[in-house]
């Protein structure tokens, strides 16, 4: 996810026993113009776990000359991003608006495959609109392609975020391509994440928004699936230990000055549903330093 999936979530999310771990969107064409700022969304730790690098773009000369990167910095698998909505993003056409175009598509996973040195995925949605609902036709695109997995989050292009996710799309996709298939949208609990199995058959879930401020959620999802026992309801405290945790982990990376701004957005998701934080979480935003995030947060226990 822009914006949130850095170094320091993956690396969270890793701990609480994600499968793989996917970096933010990283443009192509920006790699390919040797821009610097982008090169530093490849800062992966091998060590940590395994981690996706995901790439946006639609230029299948531009795909080859960077699909190399994603091995180069340690990613075990190069996912393209055939499912971003943002207007900045498809008005280029990447992102969602390669599912606009199914030879495009086909030519940049084509490139991607042939040029990265690692397996290949591809993330797309049910379709641009409601009107034009083509995950089934990509998928097989897909998998003529020589991709090895396909996430596909249920709802268009023009949705969004909004409204609820189709989980039968996902189903629909499993049921026509052979490579496994990665049901996401919508999973708040680790019951969604079962029912999403259930209803789809698809081969693993991908978690996203419900895991802001709340990596609790995977641990609960990987003991669902498990047969166990879960009850990780994280209390003030606990909550307010992981957001501390979050927050050295993002200056560790990116110091203090990024960091502390960065990690406020975090902090505001750990403390979600905690009652009478409205003060806390405005003294929250202007936080200038570590110390001073830890002495905000104090103030709730
Ligand atoms: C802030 C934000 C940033 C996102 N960035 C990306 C991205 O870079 N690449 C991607 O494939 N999906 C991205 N997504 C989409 C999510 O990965 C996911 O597909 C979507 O939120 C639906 O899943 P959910 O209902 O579990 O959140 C982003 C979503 C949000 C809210």
């Amino acid at each position: 996810m822009a914006g949130v999936t850095d170094k320091a979530f993956r690396e969270i999310a890793l701990q609480f026993g994600a499968g793989l771990v996917f970096t933010e969107m990283i443009s192509a064409k920006g790699l390919y113009y040797g821009d610097k700022k982008t090169k530093l969304y490849f800062d992966i730790d091998v060590a940590a776990g395994p981690v996706c690098a995901q790439l946006f773009g639609h230029e299948p000369n531009i795909i080859a000359q960077t699909a190399g990167c994603a091995a180069k910095y340690g990613a075990v698998c190069l996912d393209i991003n055939s499912g971003c909505p943002t207007p900045k993003i498809i008005k280029n056409g990447d992102g969602a608006a390669l599912m606009k175009d199914p030879e495009v598509f086909g030519q940049v996973l084509d490139s991607a495959v042939k040029n990265a040195g690692i397996p290949v995925s591809v993330k797309i949605r049910a379709g641009w609109d409601k009107y034009n609902i083509n995950a089934v036709q990509l998928a097989k695109i897909a998998q003529q392609c020589g991709v090895c997995m396909i996430t596909v989050h249920g709802r268009t292009a023009v949705d969004y975020y909004r409204g609820k996710a189709d989980w039968d799309i996902i189903k629909k996709v499993v049921n026509s391509v052979h490579i496994p298939v990665i049901g996401n949208g919508d999973i708040l609990t680790a019951q969604d994440a079962d029912k999403m199995l259930n209803i789809t058959g698809c081969a693993a879930v991908m978690l996203g928004r419900a895991t802001l401020g709340n990596p609790w959620l995977i641990k609960d999802t990987v003991l669902q699936f498990e047969g166990k026992e879960h009850i990780f309801q994280p209390n003030t405290a606990e909550r307010i230990k992981q957001a501390l945790y979050h927050t050295r982990l993002i200056i560790k990376y990116k110091g203090e000055y990024k960091g502390i701004r960065e990690s406020r957005k975090h902090v505001h998701w750990y403390l979600k549903g905690i009652k009478g934080n409205s003060n806390i979480n405005n003294l929250i935003s202007t936080a200038q330093s570590y110390a001073e995030m830890e002495q905000y947060l104090m103030q709730l226990l």
